[in-house]
């Protein structure tokens, strides 16, 4: 069992179907060599990409991701790795409040404490982790344009940006935007149909999807109960194993082809996750999971 590969764009870069996000590392309570060893059962399934941003865990999850993976360094040539910027949390004392910050200097320097925390001397891809309403197109173009020529960067996208705020950006860019990371997901539908994901499909560009599982909440609550019972009765129909193999199904069978992100640190759901990838479901469907998280029908 082993995820295929896709480009994101013609142009590059080419990542895993499925993609680990690292956001909640900190909740799995590793030591070093306990990632290291998550982070090869990942690899050897074929997941290669992974999901960091600057801010993840108060700051502190791309540095010990880089503990671990100083420990076997020759594994950075078997991944690919995606670092967001743009925000600023009060988790660092100089940030009087929360608050985005897409100035040039700010990005230039957030992506090269990455890398130092890290562990590594490129980033695959740098995003810019959400619209900023400051934000000057031509100064993160810039800060783009700078990183990418020291080499520090093979390439830049944006993670919850609307197609008019990507569509702004990239007037400003010689190269292409090769993502727009998503919050993708039958809990969260509003990126079906705003015009992102169609977006997507108009550069043929792929997009990223965050959440997919709702952070959780789909197993919780009284909320998602019609969805978990129809998520269940089509487990039956496509001989699947588990509900949220569905969930991940769903959201690869948009157009755009969205690469979900895996947000558990468990193996067993990781290689779950992996295993979603040969889940075909049918139109009626994908309907029916559009239907019973929504709570009604189409118009
Ligand atoms: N760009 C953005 O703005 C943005 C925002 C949010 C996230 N992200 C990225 O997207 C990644 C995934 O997001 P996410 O963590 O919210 O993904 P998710 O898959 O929707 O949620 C993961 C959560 O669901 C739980 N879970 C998974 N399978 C479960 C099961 N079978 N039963 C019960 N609970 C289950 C996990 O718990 P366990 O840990 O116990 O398995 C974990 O707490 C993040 O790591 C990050 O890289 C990006």
């Amino acid at each position: 069992m082993s995820v295929s590969r896709v480009a994101l764009h013609e142009q590059g870069p080419t990542f895993s179907r499925l993609i680990m996000g690292y956001w909640r590392l900190m909740e799995w309570q590793l030591s070093p060599a306990a990632l290291l060893d998550l982070m090869k059962y990942h690899l050897d399934l074929g997941v290669t990409t992974l999901d960091h941003a600057d801010i993840y865990g108060g700051y502190q999850c791309e540095e010990a991701f880089g503990k671990a993976l100083r420990l076997e360094p020759s594994l950075r040539a078997r991944m690919e790795i995606v670092s967001k910027c743009g925000i600023a949390l009060t988790a660092k004392p100089e940030h009087a409040l929360n608050h985005y910050n897409t100035g040039k200097a700010h990005i230039i320097a957030s992506a090269e404490n990455s890398l130092r925390k890290l562990g590594t001397d490129y980033l695959d891809l740098l995003l810019i982790h959400r619209p900023d309403p400051l934000m000057d197109a031509d100064e993160v173009a810039d800060a783009f344009i700078t990183l990418r020529q020291a080499g520090k960067i093979k390439h830049a996208g944006v993670s919850n940006f609307s197609a008019r705020q990507f569509e702004l950006l990239q007037s400003r860019l010689p190269f292409p935007l090769v993502t727009n990371q998503l919050e993708i997901s039958p809990l969260n539908q509003s990126t079906t149909l705003d015009g992102t994901l169609d977006q997507c499909q108009q550069l043929r560009i792929k997009p990223m999807a965050w959440s997919c599982l709702g952070g959780g909440r789909l197993f919780n609550g009284q909320e998602y109960a019609p969805l978990r019972a129809e998520l269940e009765q089509i487990r039956h129909e496509v001989g699947a194993q588990h509900i949220e193999q569905l969930v991940y199904a769903w959201v690869m069978m948009l157009p755009s082809q969205p690469l979900p992100l895996i947000g558990s640190g468990k193996r067993e759901r990781i290689a779950a996750a992996v295993a979603a990838e040969s889940i075909v479901l049918n139109r009626q469907q994908w309907f029916r999971i559009r239907k019973a998280a929504l709570g009604y029908d189409v118009p």
